[in-house]
């Protein structure tokens, strides 16, 4: 089964086309990723407006090298997915507009992919790692733990209540004047600054619940560099290793708590999983490590193209959908807002969202 996928939620205009079997990983035969980084540095984040027609200028070029590279034309491929949502709405629009083209004009099968669900199977793509498993998913939109257990069946264990682990990370580069996006300049600073100069909380600290909060650590880190101010470089990489320490601690605190809600409700997981931009970061990787030792399982993270947002996700999930009979018509909405548990799936009880068999 081999898929197009296209991804448009954020600030990557990205198309790729994957392969699928009904066994193993699944094999990327192109995967074309433009980011937009440049367009939005300026502004120290994406810029909506901005990332709708970058998408708009881009997109048709990318599709069109993704199939070269693949050695496909719309005629040898089984489905057109594209991400539907959740993210900015007018990039969504962008990518599953054209999606819809491709595939009324093709007369193949649409399928619109919760964005947060191409992160949740990345590691079945890349490592054909069997359900259930853990997903620890940190980017700079969102901040999620969840228990995969098939195919359009996700239970959120924990969220963040205010900012994500990449936003923080990119308001604290920000605070401090580094560039963005702010998690690689903050990791590279922390490497050569104390640790434990500034105490910081380390909020949610001993709930049970698997909910995280990075506001307040946001606050206190400001309140630090007021009172110290004007910062030297060594003040900017105190404050950056300090951070990151805090939330090394938090994800260790809040990620125990998570396994622990998942193996009383589902057993043992075949393996933690980690996917978004921050999982890039070392420090918390070796933290992923530690956890999935202790937990008794291995640790996944796909290689950081796949981590991040890319098209092959995408295709990907869209390929695993429609292995499912999972498809969409051509009618299905854009969303903003799309909750990984809204997402409908394989179960039974849901076979009337079914539209196709396989
Ligand atoms: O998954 P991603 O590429 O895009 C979305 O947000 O969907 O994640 C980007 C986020 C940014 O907030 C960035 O600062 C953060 O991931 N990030 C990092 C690192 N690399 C990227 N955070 C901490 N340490 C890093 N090395
Ligand atoms: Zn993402």
């Amino acid at each position: 089964m081999v898929v197009l996928g296209i991804e448009t939620t954020c600030d990557e205009t990205a198309a790729a086309v994957v392969e699928r079997h009904d066994a193993g990983p699944g094999k990327i035969l192109s995967n074309i990723i433009l980011s937009q980084v440049n367009e939005h540095a300026a502004f120290g984040g994406v810029v909506p407006e901005i990332a709708a027609r970058a998408h708009v200028e881009a997109l048709d070029r990318i599709i069109g090298k993704a199939m070269a590279d693949a050695g496909k034309t719309f005629d040898t491929i089984d489905g057109i997915a594209a991400a539907a949502g959740p993210g900015l709405i007018g990039g969504v629009i962008v990518g599953l507009t054209t999606a819809k083209a491709i595939a009324l004009v093709s007369a193949k099968p649409l399928i619109a992919v919760n964005h947060l669900e191409a992160h949740a199977l990345t590691p079945r793509l890349t490592d054909a790692v069997p359900f259930p498993y853990c997903l620890f998913l940190a980017s700079g939109g969102h901040t999620q733990i969840v228990a995969v257990r098939g195919v359009g069946d996700y239970v959120r264990l924990g969220t963040t209540l205010d900012d994500a682990i990449g936003e923080a990370f990119d308001k604290t580069a920000k605070l401090l004047g580094l560039g963005y996006p702010g998690g690689p300049q903050v990791e590279q600073e922390a490497l050569r600054g104390n640790p434990v100069r500034f105490l910081l909380p380390r909020p949610m600290h001993g709930r049970p619940e698997a909910d995280f909060s990075l506001s307040g650590l946001k606050t206190a880190l400001r309140l630090e560099a007021e009172k110290i101010a004007p910062l030297t470089d060594q003040d900017v990489a105190d404050l950056c290793a300090s951070f990151q320490q805090s939330v090394v601690d938090v994800v260790l605190d809040r990620l125990r708590a998570g396994l622990k809600i998942f193996r009383e409700r589902y057993g043992p997981p075949n393996a933690l999983v980690a996917a978004g931009g921050v999982a890039a970061n070392q420090a918390i990787r070796k933290v992923l490590h530690r956890l999935a030792f202790e937990g008794g399982t291995v640790l996944v993270v796909p290689p950081p193209i796949l981590c991040t947002d890319n098209g092959a996700m995408i295709a990907w999930a869209g390929a695993e959908r429609l292995a499912h009979g999972l498809v969409d018509p051509l009618d299905v909405a854009p969303r903003a807002r799309w909750s990984l548990e809204d997402v409908t799936g394989a179960r039974p009880e849901q076979h009337s969202y079914l539209r196709m068999k396989s």
